[in-house]
């Protein structure tokens, strides 16, 4: 039989025949590394399986009930608590804290009477308990594991049948049936795959965690993505203190939902008001600093964005975008050259969203505009006013929606106008004087004179 070696992408696990400095499916450089094929049985199909039992669509069970975990801003990126038998990836930089959310979330199970086991591959049992004792956790119920052998492991989880089990990380794992190094993506997909498929055939709800690495030298979660039911996200600057759960995927739940925390001596606590919290070093009001009302999954949050504009000495001046997407930042700084006639060449633009919150919506564009002026022009804004509406290429502002949930936050945190695109569908009074804007050139007209 000939043997073919396989090539495969760290980051995103696609398979090669050839070695490649770049990989065509993510577009990762010097990710592509060599794997040993996977031991597969015949491949003909000649060979008959067995039929598999169909049923119809109906049915009278009820949804699962949901364990709740006594942590709200966990409970609700899992779409309202954990349901049983599903698998969720929690993936995140090398020392964002995902072991620390794990194990107060395990301890949190526990203590509510589901039955939880947590199996370290990465620190040594007496570590674990070091830090379940910082955290104040030692009184609960959750048994503890120090192991990278999945068939110890799988064969622990049959006997016990626990109601959890997170296994911490799924890169440590390996599976002797596999000959591939453990943190390869054949070993961290065979791994997956056994961890997901007992979840699904015993009921035990898997919680795997995954490092992502910007190098692509481990194995990234990407390959396990696909396997289990939800995606979360644990994100935030190192040096900042506020970290941001998200849900990228769920099959129970919205997505894109977040969850809000604060690396604190004593662990991860809960955020209740991220507005607040994102607002609350608003010093004087400051020139390039523009306030977003966004919708993060299903509840609002607004968003200082900060804008920093100096003379180049560069031939092609920075832009340098941290929690906004660059491409957008581009079209917004193109638009405002374009259609209002306000140019950004020579100058070097800093773009910032405070707080670490990563905002993906197009509906930031009014505010990003708006700081970005401010910034250019040494004007600030009004400290009470929050911006949000989508600018197309025309110039024109596009509503966006739940107008009316972004305007209701924005009063309860004490602001007092608004401004917004036409058309934007306002029912009811919100306690804010609302300016209505057809387009960018109006909008740069009414704050900063005639542009
Ligand atoms: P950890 O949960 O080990 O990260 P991960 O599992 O994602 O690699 O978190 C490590 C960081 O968190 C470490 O730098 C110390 C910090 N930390 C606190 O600030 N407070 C705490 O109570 C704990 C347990 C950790
Ligand atoms: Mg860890």
């Amino acid at each position: 039989m000939k043997q073919t070696t396989s090539y495969t992408c760290t980051v995103c696990g696609a398979a090669y025949r050839k070695w490649a400095g770049k990989c065509d499916a993510c577009g990762g450089w010097n990710t592509i590394v060599e794997e040993a094929p996977l031991s597969t049985g015949p491949k003909s199909l000649g060979a008959k399986g067995r039929p598999i039992p169909l049923s119809d669509l109906a049915t009278e069970e009820a949804p699962p009930p949901r364990a709740s975990s006594g942590i709200a801003e966990l409970d609700r990126v899992l779409g309202g608590g954990l349901v049983p038998a599903s698998a969720i990836l929690v993936g995140g930089d090398p020392g964002i804290g995902k072991s620390t959310l794990l194990l107060q979330a395990a301890a949190s199970f526990a203590r509510k009477g589901l039955k939880c086991l947590y199996i370290s591959g990465e620190e040594a049992s007496a570590q674990v308990r070091m830090r379940a004792q910082r955290l104040g956790l030692t009184d609960a119920p959750v048994g503890l594991g120090a192991e990278t052998n999945l068939r110890d492991i799988l064969t622990t989880l049959d006997a016990e049948r626990p109601a959890l089990a997170i296994i911490d990380s799924i890169q440590t794992m390996w599976l002797d049936s596999v000959e591939a190094a453990p943190g390869s993506v054949s070993q961290v997909r065979a791994a997956a795959h056994e961890l997901v498929s007992f979840a699904k055939r015993r009921g035990v709800a898997v919680i795997l965690v995954g490092h992502v690495t910007k190098e692509g030298q481990i194995a990234g979660p990407r390959v396990v993505e696909h396997m289990v039911d939800t995606v979360l996200y644990f994100e935030g600057e190192r040096g900042h203190q506020f970290r941001i759960l998200r849900a990228v995927k769920n099959r129970f739940g919205p997505a894109d939902e977040i969850g809000v925390f604060e690396m604190t001596g004593g662990g991860l606590a809960e955020v209740p008001n991220p507005s607040a919290l994102f607002l609350a070093n608003r010093d004087q009001p400051a020139p390039g600093s523009a306030v977003f009302s966004g919708i993060e999954g299903t509840r609002p949050v607004l968003t200082e964005i900060q804008a920093l504009v100096a003379p180049s000495t560069l031939a092609s001046p920075r832009r340098t975008v941290v929690g906004l997407d660059s491409g957008r930042v581009s079209t917004i700084l193109a638009v405002l050259e374009a259609r209002c006639g306000i140019p950004f060449a020579g100058l070097d633009v800093f773009l910032n969203v405070a707080g670490g919150l990563r905002v993906n919506e197009p509906a930031a564009d009014l505010a990003v505009a708006g700081a970005l002026l401010s910034a250019r022009e040494d004007v600030a804004m009004p400290p009470d006013m929050v911006l949000f509406g989508e600018i197309s290429l025309s110039g024109a502002l596009r509503p966006v929606g739940q107008t009316e949930n972004r305007l209701k936050e924005a009063s309860k945190l004490g602001f007092s106008q608004a401004t917004v695109p036409s058309q934007s569908k306002i029912e009811g009074a919100s306690g804010l004087t609302v300016r209505q804007m057809p387009d960018l050139t109006a909008f740069v007209g009414e704050m900063f004179g005639a542009g």
